[in-house]
C-alpha cells in the first residue's frame, strides 16, 4: 500500500507542475495580454481532483491520518481553481484571471506543507 500511496503521490505533485507550470509559462505572455489558459493546465486541474481524492481513499483504507477539514479547504480552493480555468479554457484571460490562478494554486501548496 505505502508503494502505490507514493506513485500516486507522485502523480500529484506531477499535477501541481502542469498546473503552476502552465501559469508561471504564460508570464512573459501577460504583459503584452496575450496570456493563454493552456490545456495543460485544465490536465493539471483535473490531476489533482483525481490523485487527491485517490491519496484520500488510499490514506484511509491504509489506516493513515488524513486531515479533512486541510482536506476540505485543499478541495475547496481546487474548485475555485478548476472553474477558472475550465471556463476560460482555450482563452486570453487577464492577469487577475492568471495571477487568481497561480496564487491559488500557491495556496494550496503552502495549506498542503505548512497546515
Ligand atoms: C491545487 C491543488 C492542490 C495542491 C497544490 C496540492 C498539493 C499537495 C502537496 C504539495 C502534497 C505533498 C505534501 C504532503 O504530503 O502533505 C499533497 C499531498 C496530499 N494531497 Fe494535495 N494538493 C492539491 C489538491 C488536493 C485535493 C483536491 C485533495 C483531495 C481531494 C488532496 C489530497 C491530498 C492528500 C490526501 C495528500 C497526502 C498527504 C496528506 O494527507 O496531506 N490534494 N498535496
Amino acid at each position: 500500500m505505502g508503494v502505490a500511496i507514493d506513485l500516486v503521490l507522485a502523480l500529484h505533485i506531477i499535477g501541481i507542475a502542469a498546473l503552476l507550470g502552465g501559469v508561471l509559462a504564460q508570464v512573459r505572455a501577460l504583459g503584452a495580454g496575450d496570456a493563454v489558459v493552456t490545456p495543460g493546465m485544465l490536465h493539471g486541474a483535473a490531476t489533482m481532483l483525481v490523485t487527491g481524492m485517490v491519496l484520500v481513499g488510499l490514506n484511509q483504507a491504509d489506516d493513515q491520518e488524513v486531515d479533512n477539514t486541510k482536506i476540505a479547504v485543499k478541495l475547496a480552493v481546487l474548485v475555485v481553481i478548476s472553474v477558472l480555468v475550465y471556463l476560460n479554457r482555450g482563452e486570453k484571460v487577464s492577469s487577475a484571471i492568471m495571477g487568481a490562478i497561480g496564487l491559488l494554486t500557491v495556496a494550496n501548496i503552502v495549506i498542503a506543507t505548512v497546515w
